[in-house]
């Protein structure tokens, strides 16, 4: 798959493609007293992209019409629409916008594709309609949308933490490719937060660890961990989803490390062998029958 710019003039519109984010450890440091709960999480955006078309309105106001492979709520309920809103209000703009989602990443994936969506079209929607509010200002918009929505404002790789909104760029780009094996389920982040049970004695030693490795600027060390804490919460919740990461690794395809709140299992491979990401694939497929994906470390 090929890296594509992030926007692209078409027609009279703005294409904005829309990442996904695979978590290559993700600690959970406690419940804060708003419910949410503290993260330290390394997110790094692939090359896969969902993608929003920017275009004069037709109809008065905000028009989202839903598209593509895989399935998104339409109008008001989708982040797309709330972030248009929120961009359109902050700004006092009154316009008609009609705005095209083409889905082609599962949502409950735990590939972050909603949020990633949402920072597209603010990012979109602020070039589009000649808006210029700054990154930081669109930053502070971020968080009323969703916790991890001002990564993609970022990134493409980054230590998050707090409700997971506040983003450190890390130091150089970790280049790999990595495999997706997407089982057909969605999962709930607020469920799985709902039924996470908390470690504390756990967080400390992956913390310890981990921070060792991110001095050092070794995050292949911090992937080799496989450091996920909503794991057992999502097993326990997502019936064969713990089956599934063993039948991979039981192919010799491991560890494999779940993706946020899940479903996505992935696993990281060396950026320049190809081959044995297209075995791994063909594999898990034939052996498994569950459909998956080869992607790459984003750019931008
Ligand atoms: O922020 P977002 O809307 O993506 O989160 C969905 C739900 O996941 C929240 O309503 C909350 O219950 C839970 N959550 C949490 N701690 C976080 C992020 C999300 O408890 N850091």
């Amino acid at each position: 798959m090929v890296d594509k710019e992030q926007f692209e003039t078409v027609g009279d519109g703005l294409l904005v493609r829309a990442p996904a984010k695979i978590n290559l450890s993700l600690l959970v440091a406690g419940q804060r007293p708003d419910g949410y709960h503290e993260l330290e999480t390394i997110m790094a955006k692939v090359n896969w992209y969902d993608e929003i078309l920017i275009e004069p309105g037709l109809k008065a106001g905000i028009e989202l019409l839903c598209q593509g492979p895989q399935w998104a709520p339409a109008g008001e309920e989708n982040l797309i629409y709330q972030a248009a809103k929120l961009l359109l209000q902050c700004c006092g703009l009154i316009t008609d916008i009609k705005i095209t989602l083409t889905k082609n990443i599962p949502a409950g994936s735990g590939l972050g594709s909603a949020s990633s969506d949402a920072a597209a079209t603010l990012m979109g929607l602020n070039q589009y309609l000649d808006i210029k509010l700054p990154n930081r200002q669109l930053a502070k918009l971020a968080p009323q949308l969703g916790s991890d929505v001002a990564f993609f404002l970022s990134g493409p790789l980054a230590l998050c933490k707090g409700r997971g909104e506040k983003n450190k760029k890390l130091g150089e780009n970790f280049n790999f490719l990595a495999l997706l094996i997407l089982p057909n389920v969605s999962v709930s982040t607020k469920k799985v937060y709902a039924n996470y049970k908390h470690d504390s004695a756990l967080y400390q030693r992956l913390k310890t660890r981990t921070n060792r490795y991110i001095q050092k600027n070794r995050i292949d060390l911090v992937v080799k961990m496989c450091a996920n804490m909503l794991q057992t919460s999502s097993f326990g919740l997502v019936e064969g989803l713990a089956e599934l990461k063993a039948k991979i690794e039981s192919l010799g395809i491991g560890p494999c490390c779940l993706s946020g709140s899940g479903s996505t299992i992935f696993y990281i491979i060396d950026s320049g062998d190809e081959e044995r990401a297209r075995q791994y694939k063909h594999k898990v497929e034939e052996k498994i029958g569950c459909k998956s994906i080869i992607v790459r470390n984003n750019r931008w």
